[in-house]
């Protein structure tokens, strides 16, 4: 889990997002407040629920990038889903419960990285026995090693060799390993055996027909019944390391304790973001339609969100303790149109502002990863240098306000498609200005937007 306190949290934060510090703020002190629950005794640690949050803003103001980018910093399971895209049970689409099953995987991936970090040398000595088995199989005449445990090295430590073969086949080993180890024999072709990871097409046919929904892994029992398959194929030394090395850092892994940890952590630690949320507000309406499937997935996700067990392939999972950070638009229904159960369940409420030109100048500038970032890079990789003065960032800026204003408010959204007429001909036309310098001044702006500008049917489409 982060460790990261709040201030740092939103430092973090602030590298990607511009503004929105009071978001930045909550969020920050309900990831700190996960850490602090950990501190706790046991007994205590039971009763602190954790304080959901709904994020309210108008599209584009930075609600989703807040939840990727909280997604690198949280060290703890973390995913991300579309309320949209759950149907109540019964309905065709995914069940709500699966969002927990999503979280469970991501961390059972996070803990077997973590885990198997320790194993990579281990793996790798396995691996290195396995082609210089390969490479120089033990001659017969040896047969009573086989008889030791079952580390063809061993021999090496074992009563010195007796007969000038031995001594001789020692050498050729030992040569052998070290030109394996530097790399020398990279190139060279060997027949590995390899567990056959291929499905057998009749399995895929099964696990399309929505049995993932109930958390059970059809091609997973099978495998478990059937004794490992394994396949002849040929590969180059080098290759033949990467997958042996898989192999068997994957044999080597306690899955038990990696699934034991791994519903721990979710339980303890897990977040979940909602987004969309919106889409699924608003009460069933007497007529019937879409409508009454939207509360009804309300009502399958509040016990989520209350605090129940859901059933996993791994095993069953409490969500008591899984922190709920939901976002939405709530441009055609208001928070109150949630059901008041799901509403109660989400006692921290944070409005995102709508942003500005002068936000719209940060943005374009600030952002580690800032629009004009990505197209100087870009264009860099054909050799084209990109100038945008201060004052053609700060005529964006104004016109990206003024198109929101006059046609709709998508926010910073609306950044990408100004960008991008902008610097249309230049993309089309990179390899004319190779080695070259493209300069962007406010005057250059008006000459390539101004025209769309003007005409309100124009600037709805293109920008
Ligand atoms: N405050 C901000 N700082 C930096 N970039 C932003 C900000 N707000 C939005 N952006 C940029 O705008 C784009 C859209 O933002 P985002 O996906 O967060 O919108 P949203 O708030 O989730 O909107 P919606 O309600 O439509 O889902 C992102 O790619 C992001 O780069
Ligand atoms: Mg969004």
């Amino acid at each position: 889990m982060s460790t990261l306190t709040p201030r740092e949290i939103v430092a973090e934060l602030d590298r990607y997002i511009i503004g929105q510090d009071n978001a930045k703020r909550k969020v920050a002190i309900a990831m700190r407040n996960r850490w602090r629950r950990q501190q706790l005794p046991e007994s205590l640690r039971d009763e602190v629920a954790p304080k959901n949050i709904i994020m309210i803003g108008p599209t584009g103001v930075g609600k989703t990038e807040i939840a990727r980018r909280l997604s690198r910093i949280a060290e703890a399971p973390f995913i991300k889903v579309e309320a949209s895209k759950f149907t109540e049970v019964g309905y065709v689409g995914r069940d709500c419960e699966s969002m927990v099953r999503e979280l469970l995987e991501v961390a059972v991936g996070m803990i077997r990285t973590e885990l198997q970090e320790g194993l990579t040398e281990a793996a790798r000595e396995a691996a290195e026995r396995r082609i210089m088995e390969i490479l120089l199989p033990p001659p017969p005449r040896t047969a009573q090693r086989a008889f030791r445990p079952s580390d063809p090295d061993s021999g090496d430590e074992a009563p010195a060799p007796t007969t000038p073969a031995e001594t001789a086949e020692a050498r050729t080993r030992d040569i052998l390993r070290k030109k394996l180890r530097e790399g020398q024999l990279d190139g060279r072709e060997i027949e590995i055996e390899m567990r056959d990871a291929a499905t057998p097409t009749m399995m895929q046919v099964f696990s399309n027909t929505g049995l993932e929904e109930m958390g059970v892994n059809i091609q997973e029992m099978f495998s478990r019944l059937a004794p490992p398959r394994t396949k002849r194929r040929a590969a180059t030394v080098g290759e033949a390391r990467r997958i042996l090395e898989q192999e068997e850092l994957q044999n080597l892994t306690d899955m038990d304790r990696v699934v034991r940890l791994a519903i721990e952590r979710t339980e303890n630690s897990g977040i979940i973001f909602l987004d969309e949320i919106d889409k699924i507000a608003g009460r069933g309406t007497p007529g019937g339609g879409p409508d009454v499937s939207r509360e009804g997935v309300q009502r399958d996700i509040l016990p989520i969100v209350e605090g129940s067990t859901v059933i996993t392939k791994y095993g069953p999972v409490h969500t008591d303790h899984v922190l709920f950070i939901a976002a939405g638009a709530f441009h055609m229904t208001k928070v109150s149109d949630l059901i008041p159960e799901l509403q109660g369940r989400f006692p921290i409420r944070v409005e995102l502002a709508s942003l500005e030109a002068k936000d719209f100048a940060r943005i374009l500038r600030e952002p580690q990863n800032s629009l004009i970032k990505q197209y100087q890079a870009m264009l860099a990789t054909e050799g084209v240098t990109l100038e945008i003065s201060d004052d053609a960032v700060e005529r964006l800026a104004q016109i990206c306000q003024q198109v929101n204003e006059q046609t709709e408010n998508i926010g910073a959204r609306r950044l990408h498609t100004i960008m991008e007429t902008l610097l249309e001909d230049v993309s089309f036309d990179a390899v004319q200005y190779r080695d070259g310098v493209v300069r962007i001044d406010a005057a250059e702006v008006d000459r390539r937007l101004s025209g769309i500008l003007e005409s309100r049917d124009l600037s709805r489409y293109i920008l």
